[in-house]
């Protein structure tokens, strides 16, 4: 089988950044873009207020934006929650939905995420689904479980669905801890994910690796056959940092 799937490194800023900050490392984007290879997708994910920012400065280039977060309603008396529609507003591409910050700091649900990413997709945008287990959870070879019970949801959108997201395996214990799985580990939680995706006729779909993904890493990871791109924190704060690992 030939694989088709193009490359996407998509940054997560996460709660960080001001506008003079984002101002530069959105002209450092922009400037370095151009000599990523063809094929690989280059994103961010920024913090809502500074999505106008993102459109107004990416708005041409080879980077595409999303949000952090999604509300799963479309509209409403939903105090502080921000709708597929509004980020559509600022021409998102991109929402991530059920990062494991959203699920342990704010206690969201896999039917949650799972509701989370079909109203990005009823506004057009792309969810991208984070899964991953937490370290006790590995060490108690629960792995494969947990990503089963995180997807179980999603995948009951259906493939029609199921073929519109982006999925990012982000194993806890490596988000932030400068602690990266190990292409081998990696790689083996994609082809059971790719297989769980495959079983509904969704085998196509880009599965991103995340957690402590650096220039260092990073070819290494890509050069497994069912990881498709990176979710990328803390490197994806520098501009250079942020291109050498899409290089
Ligand atoms: P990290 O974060 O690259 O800083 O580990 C990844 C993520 O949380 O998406």
């Amino acid at each position: 089988m030939t694989i088709s799937r193009t490359r996407l490194v998509m940054g997560n800023w996460k709660m960080h950044g001001n506008l003079a900050d984002n101002a530069k490392l959105l002209a450092g984007l922009c400037a370095g873009a151009g000599s990523i290879a063809a094929g690989t997708q280059l994103a961010v994910c920024v913090p809502f207020p500074y999505l106008a920012q993102a459109s107004e400065a990416l708005k041409g280039s080879a980077v595409a934006w999303g949000a952090q977060d999604v509300s799963a309603q479309a509209q409403g008396a939903f105090t502080g929650e921000v709708s597929g529609a509004m980020l559509k507003d600022f021409a998102c591409r991109y929402a991530l939905v059920g990062h494991s910050e959203r699920r342990s700091l704010h206690g969201e649900s896999d039917q949650l995420v799972a509701a989370k990413a079909k109203a990005a997709l009823a506004s057009g945008l792309t969810p991208v689904v984070c899964v991953g287990e937490s370290l006790a959870e590995r060490d108690a070879n629960q792995v494969m479980a947990v990503i089963q019970r995180q997807l179980a949801p999603v995948l009951a959108l259906g493939a029609e669905a199921v073929n519109k997201i982006v999925v990012a395996y982000e194993p806890v214990w490596a988000i932030g801890t400068g602690r990266t799985a190990t292409p081998e580990q990696a790689q083996e939680v994609h082809a059971a994910i790719r297989a769980a995706l495959q079983a509904i006729g969704a085998g196509q779909v880009q599965i991103l690796y995340g957690g402590s993904v650096k220039a260092a890493n990073a070819a290494s990871l890509f050069a497994m056959p069912d990881i498709d791109g990176a979710l990328v924190g803390g490197a994806s704060l520098v501009a250079e940092d942020f291109l050498a690992i899409a290089a």
